[in-house]
């Protein structure tokens, strides 16, 4: 299988045998073509891109988070950064229990994160509760009473579902990354309007990666 050698990489401390596996899984994901639409893109990767990977496995590691949410699995690449980080923030010294929530709607794609978490082996795929079917039902019990943050990378009507079900159970401080703000504008219009009305808790700002990448951090409701 062929292997790409990425810079953005070298931001983890991982094993061998998980480098190889994103490694591998980017590469696919590059040969992949771009989607049009949600429709076009049933058997596609759509996955985050490397240096939002790097990002947000930097910032986990860095905030010590266990509790993590993940809108949007797809083939699970994206899971895999949030487990390791998970996984090494929970065999800290200052760490404990830890665990991503993972949705996916789609039966196969489910199966083949699934298969993926597997080939990552033990730093990442332990870590990891996936919960398949629409996360508008998934999300809604169950939650960690103290969630650190939450990866909104799915179709944009559903971001500002998925943040509200999971709100309650935000910690003062908790992080909320969504992927391509300013490509999706108007798909995102609510989630922004939602972030920006200062009753709701949130401070905002977006980040220039490609598409940007909204950052939200909750402060509590007063
Ligand atoms: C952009 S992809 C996620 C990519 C993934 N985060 C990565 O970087 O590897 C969004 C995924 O959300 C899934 N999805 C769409 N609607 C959903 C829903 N209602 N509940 C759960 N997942 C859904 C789609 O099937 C798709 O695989």
């Amino acid at each position: 299988m062929t292997t790409l050698d990425l810079p953005h990489l070298n931001s983890l401390v991982a094993s061998p045998r998980v480098l190889k596996v994103l490694s591998e899984l980017h590469a696919e994901a590059a040969a992949e073509g771009p989607y049009l639409n949600p429709a076009s893109s049933l058997d596609k990767f759509v996955a985050l891109d490397t240096d939002k990977c790097a990002f947000v496995y930097l910032l986990l590691r860095s905030m010590g988070a266990r509790n993590v949410v993940e809108a949007g699995t797809s083939f699970g690449l994206s899971t895999i950064y949030l487990a390791l980080a998970v996984g090494q923030n929970a065999l800290s010294a200052a760490g404990g229990p830890g665990k991503v929530i993972a949705t996916e709607l789609e039966a196969h794609k489910a199966a083949r994160a699934r298969a993926h978490w597997a080939r990552a082996g033990p730093d990442v795929e332990p870590w990891i509760e996936l919960r398949e079917g629409d996360l508008r039902e998934t999300l809604k019990t169950d939650l960690p009473e103290s969630i650190d943050f939450l990866l909104l990378d799915i179709w944009t009507p559903l971001a500002l579902p998925a943040l509200k079900l999971i709100q309650s159970n935000l910690k003062k401080g908790a992080i909320v990354v969504a992927d391509n703000v300013e490509a999706a504008k108007d798909g995102y219009r609510e989630l922004v309007e939602y972030i920006e009305t200062p009753e709701n808790g949130f401070k905002a700002t977006s980040i220039t990666f490609s598409g940007g990448l909204g950052f939200y951090v909750y402060l509590g409701q007063e």
